[in-house]
């Protein structure tokens, strides 16, 4: 077996997102993930081969690739992003070795956050390279429209481009670190981005459909102003899900379950050398 880093191609994109499918298995409730993967999929792993070359590594045995793993450094922050090995090839070490050559990467970060599956395997890797995991929990279900009362009185609006800053900034001031260049990635592939710029305080969040998949902002109030506008906007009948939420998370479950949503346990937010940053809401891609 030989270990090789991703490259920026089409084809290498194809690679992770089929060995990415194999190994999490397709979502049941998503029959268009089933057989192809998202454009997003294919665009964050050749962004992150330009951006994270040394972060991101194939595992390739008798010529198929047989296990991924990308990770990402953003200012002193160290990220994995995707962690996967082939069904046929688990328990045997490949998810070790290509952890290892990763972390490799984290060299010079004092901190780091991952957003982690259930599998054992997983948390057994992230907690030995040091980070402490927090239980998470997800919402999904319909949103009841008449629990979305909203004082309103702080005001939210679409973003674009020219939000950047303040993006940087709050992301800055919760996790010390900027999501920097994965922002016009978000930008191009998420539905909307939502922007809270107020003398109470600032934040911002991505919605993509149904899912809220990055919540930041400088107080509660605030986030929680954010994520009702988000579940408000998200279509009728379509399932809304907001994932990640640690106990440290609470204003985000009780805005869940004001509207209905359904919470249930799932994976692990870790963190090293820094405590879970709050309010936030990590993306399982881009933290
Ligand atoms: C997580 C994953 C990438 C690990 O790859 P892998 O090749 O199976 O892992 P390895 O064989 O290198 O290591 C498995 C380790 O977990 C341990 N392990 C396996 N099953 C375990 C269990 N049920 N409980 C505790 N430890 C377990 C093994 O003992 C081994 O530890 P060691 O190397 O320190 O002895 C792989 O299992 C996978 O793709 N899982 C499905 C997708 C997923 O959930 N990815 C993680 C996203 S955060």
């Amino acid at each position: 077996m030989i270990l090789r880093q991703v490259r920026d191609t089409a084809a290498d994109a194809e690679v992770v997102s089929e060995l990415s499918l194999a190994a999490f298995g397709a979502p049941s409730d998503d029959p268009a993930r089933r057989s192809a993967p998202t454009p997003l999929q294919l665009a964050r792993t050749r962004h992150l081969a330009r951006t994270d070359p040394g972060g991101c590594w194939l595992a390739v045995s008798g010529g198929q690739a047989v296990g991924v793993v990308l990770s990402m450094r953003r200012e002193g922050l160290w990220m994995p992003s995707l962690f996967a090995v082939r069904p046929s090839a688990q328990g045997r070490g490949v998810g070790r070795l290509l952890f290892e050559r990763a972390l490799a990467h984290a060299g010079g970060c004092l901190r780091g956050m991952v957003c982690a599956s259930d599998s054992p395997a997983a948390a057994r890797r992230y907690r030995l390279a040091g980070f402490t995991l927090h239980p998470a929990m997800r919402l999904t279900g319909r949103v009841d429209r008449e629990g979305l009362i909203d004082p309103g009185d702080i005001p939210v609006h679409p973003g674009n481009a020219t939000h950047l800053h303040l993006l940087d900034s709050v992301d800055r001031r919760l996790r010390g670190s900027a999501h920097g260049p994965d922002h016009e990635l978000m930008l191009g592939h998420f539905e909307e981005l939502l922007v809270a710029d107020a003398l109470a305080g600032s934040g911002y969040c991505y919605r993509d459909g149904g899912v809220v998949r990055l919540l930041a902002a400088t107080s509660k109030r605030i986030g929680a102003r954010l994520l009702r506008e988000a579940l408000a906007r998200v279509p009728n009948g379509v399932e809304a899900r907001v994932e990640y939420l640690t106990a440290e998370q609470e204003w985000a479950l009780d805005v869940g379950l004001e509207v209905g949503l359904t919470p249930a346990t799932s994976g692990f937010v870790g963190v090293r050398g820094m405590r879970p940053p709050t309010p936030y809401l990590p993306s399982g891609a881009f933290l």
